[in-house]
């Protein structure tokens, strides 16, 4: 999909089809006016006929209307105009998007962004059309043969304006919706993909491709040689029984100069079996999910690459299958992390935690102003916040602000959970320093206050994304969270 802004008034659009609003009950928004104005009366006359009375979602496509250059004119239901806050304007905008993408028009001229939403301005409203949009019209076939693509689909959008005055704002609001649209599209892609081709070795090469295309990014990947020299043995204890070579990917953006970083650390299991503690097999299909941290992780840079903003980010994934096998972890096995400190594994299926490790600590070599480690880590998260949040704790309470408010703002939420320090003793081991699992209770807090251990010297958060990174069932897909949550925290992080 291609935006872009422009000012002018409705009827004189020449495009496939004038997008506008009606609320309920019947009365139409500025630009529905206007339209009605130069044809005659005619908007009016169709709402009281009783085909659109503005009900949320509703949808009333009009063809060759008199006055007006566009070819179609779509009305969408806005509901009650007092009521239109974030979630309804994106199920309209949503909708405006699936309809079109239905007809015979390829491009579109929108006046959604005029609408009221509660408490947001036009700059959030634009962005929110361009993500939105992308996001409805996203589909993943490259493993279909035969594509259920639409014939003529939506290629081109643009957002209207009122006022030549706004185009400035509205031009940065569509840069930034398009970058972060672009971020969420790779993680989604990436997300997608099959284990059998999605492996650790393909997620390096995903960063090599950024790096390639951005001036701005640079990239590394070690191999397993490397991770043992320095001595990443709890990484390498989840990659045993793998035939896959781990990978351990480190993306460079530089923005800023000498500033320090901002550390993004992406879980990459490219499959969770759950290894000898191995998972039940329904679903299981899902666990090649299990890297979406490490994919949202290459989303922003994608976004980054895009928006080129005045900063530094670091992003770093361990990446690797977790698999039984006669080489495999055993539970009982106890293994040194880079930090030094030893962990009995006592199952197996929490790997995520054993690769987070070691990548955390790999992190404090760069001084990072933080860290925040976002990762599929739980199902327990799933149980406490269901799949509308994604879990937030940290040991630093102004960045643990900073990402809830950003979620708020990009509308990719999160809630956050306590780190007590009553919850360590969970992790007590007989025979190592700690344990990797810590029972059935606070199964979120206390994988978090696992890796609480090795972020000490650092201001640090982790973000449980295993219930919003992708959809189940019929719906299945990745979601590409929390990409816009980390762009809009990083955007607010330039702002200041
Ligand atoms: N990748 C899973 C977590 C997960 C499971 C995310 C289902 C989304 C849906 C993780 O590696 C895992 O297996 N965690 C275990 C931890 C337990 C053994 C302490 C879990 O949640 O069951
Ligand atoms: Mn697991
Ligand atoms: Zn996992």
């Amino acid at each position: 999909m291609k935006f872009n802004i422009k000012s002018g008034s409705p009827e004189q659009q020449r495009t496939d089809c004038v997008i506008v609003g009606v609320f309920e009950k019947r009365r139409l928004s500025p630009a529905a006016q206007q339209l009605d104005e130069a044809a005659g009366g005619l908007l009016t006359e169709v709402v009281k006929r009783g085909d659109m009375d503005g009900k949320l979602e509703q949808v009333l496509l009009l063809h060759a209307v008199p006055g007006i250059e566009a070819e179609r004119v779509l009305l969408v239901g806005c509901g009650h105009e007092r009521e239109l806050g974030d979630s309804p304007f994106r199920k309209i905008v949503r909708k405006a998007a699936v309809t079109l993408n239905e007809t015979g028009a390829t491009g579109a001229a929108s006046y959604l962004g005029e609408l009221p939403v509660k408490g947001r301005p036009l700059h959030w409203r634009l962005r929110q059309v361009v993500e939105t949009t992308d996001q409805a019209l996203y589909r993943f076939e490259p493993f279909k043969t035969k594509t259920e693509t639409t014939y003529r689909p939506l290629r081109r959008m643009t957002l209207m304006v009122t006022d030549r005055k706004e185009l400035p704002e509205g031009k940065r609001a569509v840069a930034e919706g398009t970058a972060i649209a672009a971020g969420i599209r790779l993680t989604r892609d990436l997300g997608n993909t099959p284990a059998n081709v999605c492996t650790p070795t393909h997620l390096a090469r995903q960063a090599a491709a950024l790096a390639k295309r951005y001036a701005t990014i640079t990239h590394k990947v070690l191999k397993e040689k490397e991770m043992e020299k320095m001595g990443m043995g709890a990484l390498l204890a989840v990659a045993r029984g793998s035939r896959q070579p781990a990978r351990f990917i480190i993306l460079e953006y530089n923005g800023a100069g000498e500033e320090q970083p901002v550390v993004l650390v992406g879980k990459g299991v490219t499959f969770d079996s759950g290894g000898i503690s191995i998972k039940p097999s329904a679903a299981m299909d899902e666990m090649k999910y299990d890297m979406c941290g490490a994919a949202s992780v290459l989303g922003v840079f994608r976004a980054l690459g895009e928006l080129a903003l005045p900063l530094n980010v670091v992003g770093l994934i361990p990446a690797t299958e977790n698999l039984p096998d006669g080489e495999a972890t055993k539970p009982g096995d106890i293994v040194t992390s880079l930090s030094g400190q030893t962990i009995e594994i006592l199952n197996t299926d929490a790997e995520g935690r054993l690769i987070l490790c070691d990548a955390l600590t790999y992190a404090e070599r760069y001084r990072p102003q933080v860290v925040i480690d976002i990762a599929t880590l739980t199902g327990a998260c799933i149980i406490a916040l269901g799949h509308q949040a994604s879990a937030v704790l940290g040991n630093h309470s102004p960045l643990v602000h900073d990402l809830l408010k950003a979620g708020q703002e990009s509308g990719d939420r999160a809630w956050e959970l306590p780190l007590w320090e009553e919850y360590q003793e969970q992790l007590k081991s007989r025979f190592a320093d700690m344990a990797n699992i810590g029972g059935r209770p606070a199964g979120t807090i206390t994988a978090a206050c696992f890796l609480a251990r090795f972020t000490e010297k650092m201001h640090w958060a982790h973000l449980d994304i295993a219930g919003t990174a992708w959809q189940s069932g019929e719906k299945k897909n990745a979601t590409g969270r929390p990409v816009p949550l980390l762009m809009q925290y990083l955007l607010d992080k330039v702002a200041r």
